[in-house]
C-alpha cells in the first residue's frame, strides 16, 4: 500500500492520510473507523458508481443517498437533497459523510459535510483517476451555479482519502484520459510545487505509458502517489490559494473558457485542460519563455498520451475572450496565466497581449 500524509502548515492540527492500493473498498470501514469517531455514515454516491461499488460500503451503520450522474447535477438543489437526507436519518455532529465517486460527488458531498451542523467529518473515496490524483485531495469543495462553475463552495479537508485503484478498471477510456490530463499537469509544474524532493514525474510518464494504459496497478499506485505528494506539498504551503496554489490551474485559464463556451457538454474537464496546456505551451513559445527543446518534449508527451490538444469546433474568438475574462480568477480585468518558464517550472503572469492570447485558437 502507498500512503501520503497531507499536512496543512497554517493549521497545525490538520493532517490526514491518503491510502492508495488495490481492494481498499473491501475493508473500507476498518480504515474509516481509525480516522473518525462517527457512529453513523451517510454515503453519497451516484447511480453508476452505486451499481458498481455500492454493495462494498453497505453496513448496518451506513445509509445511502444515490444521486443522478453528471456535472449538471452538481448544484444547490441536489446539495439540498443531501442535507435533507442527513436530517432525515438524524446524522449527528460527530457522524460522517462518505463521498463514493468521482470529482462531482466528492466536491458536492464535501460541501454538504462542511455546512451540515457547521461541519461534520468527511471521507473521500475517489473512484475516477481525476479524483484520485486531484479533486479528492486538498479540500476544495463546491457546487456550480448557472452563472459559474464551483462558485459556491469552501475549503474543507477530509479526514481520510481511500484511493482503491481497482475502481479504475471500470473507468472508460475517455474518463481515464481525463484523469491523465491532470497527471501530465503535475509533470509540467513539478519543480514549482517545492516538494523538497524530485519525483521525476515527467520521466516516469515517458517510461511507463504502456503500463499506465494497461492499468498496471503498482505503476498506477506509484503514479497516484507522486501526484498526491506534489498536490499535498502545494496545499501544505497555501491551502486557501493566496498565491502558490494557483499553479494547480496550469492550462486551466484556457480550459475554463473552453468548458464555458461549450456549456460544459462537449469536452470533459480533462480534455479542456489538455487543450489548454497545448495553448499555453504555444503562448510560452511565442513569448520565447521556454526553449524549443522543452516545447517539443512537452508537446510530445501530450501527443504520446493521445490527449486532446485541438478544438474540434470553430469558436467565436470574442466570446472565448469574454469567457476568459469572466473566470473567477480574473482580478481587475487581468487574465492570469500559469505560464511555463523553464523545464517543469511555471510562473503566474498577466498583462499578456490579447492578440497573442488568442493567436493559436
Ligand atoms: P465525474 O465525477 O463526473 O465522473 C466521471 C464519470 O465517471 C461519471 O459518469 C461517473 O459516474 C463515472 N465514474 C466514476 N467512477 C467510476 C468508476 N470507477 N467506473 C466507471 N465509471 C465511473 O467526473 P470527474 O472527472 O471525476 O470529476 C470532475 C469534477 O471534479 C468537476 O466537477 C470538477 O469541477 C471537479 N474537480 C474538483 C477539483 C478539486 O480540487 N476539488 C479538482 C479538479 C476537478
Ligand atoms: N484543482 C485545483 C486545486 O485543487 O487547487
Amino acid at each position: 500500500m502507498e500512503k501520503v500524509d497531507v499536512k496543512i502548515k497554517a493549521t497545525k492540527e490538520t493532517s490526514y492520510p491518503i491510502l492508495i492500493d488495490e481492494g481498499l473498498l473491501d475493508e473500507a470501514y476498518d480504515y474509516i473507523k481509525n480516522c473518525t469517531d462517527a457512529n453513523k455514515f451517510l454515503v453519497v454516491t451516484n447511480t453508476k458508481v452505486y451499481s458498481l461499488y455500492g454493495e462494498k460500503l453497505k453496513n448496518d451503520d451506513a445509509e445511502f443517498i444515490v444521486l443522478p450522474d453528471g456535472e449538471e447535477y452538481k448544484n444547490r438543489d441536489i446539495l439540498n437533497k443531501i442535507i435533507d437526507k442527513a436530517l432525515e436519518i438524524k446524522l449527528e455532529r460527530k457522524d460522517a459523510i462518505i463521498a463514493l465517486g468521482g470529482g462531482v460527488i466528492g466536491d458536492m458531498a464535501g460541501f454538504a459535510a462542511s455546512t451540515y451542523q457547521r461541519g461534520i467529518d468527511f471521507i473521500q473515496i475517489p473512484t475516477t483517476l481525476l479524483a484520485q490524483v486531484d479533486s479528492s485531495v486538498g479540500g476544495k469543495v463546491a457546487v456550480n451555479h448557472k452563472l459559474g462553475k464551483n462558485v459556491i463552495g469552501s475549503f474543507y479537508q477530509p479526514k481520510l482519502v481511500l484511493a482503491d485503484t481497482n475502481t479504475l478498471n471500470t473507468l472508460d477510456d475517455r474518463q481515464f484520459k481525463t484523469g491523465l490530463a491532470e497527471v501530465l499537469k503535475y509533470a509540467f509544474i513539478e519543480k514549482s510545487c517545492n516538494a523538497g524532493e524530485d519525483y521525476h514525474l515527467f520521466e516516469f510518464l515517458k517510461e511507463n505509458k504502456d503500463k499506465i494504459y494497461n492499468k498496471n496497478h503498482p505503476v498506477l499506485q506509484e503514479l497516484i502517489k507522486i501526484c498526491c505528494l506534489l498536490k499535498s506539498s502545494v496545499v501544505n504551503q497555501d491551502e486557501k490559494e493566496k498565491g502558490l496554489r494557483a499553479i494547480l490551474n496550469f492550462g486551466h485559464t484556457y480550459a475554463h473558457a473552453i468548458e464555458n463556451i461549450t456549456d460544459y457538454k462537449l469536452y470533459t474537464h480533462g480534455e479542456a485542460v489538455s487543450i489548454g496546456m497545448k495553448f499555453i505551451f504555444d503562448l510560452a513559445a511565442e513569448l520565447n519563455l521556454i526553449t524549443p527543446n522543452y516545447y517539443n518534449d512537452a508537446i510530445k508527451l501530450l501527443s504520446d498520451y493521445n490527449l486532446t490538444t485541438q478544438l474540434s469546433i470553430n469558436i467565436d474568438i470574442e466570446s472565448f475572450y469574454n469567457a476568459m475574462l469572466s473566470d473567477k480568477k480574473v482580478k481587475n480585468k487581468a487574465i492570469n496565466f500559469v505560464m511555463p518558464v523553464k523545464e517543469k517550472e511555471v510562473s503566474i503572469m498577466n498583462n499578456i497581449d490579447k492578440k497573442l492570447i488568442l493567436k493559436g485558437i
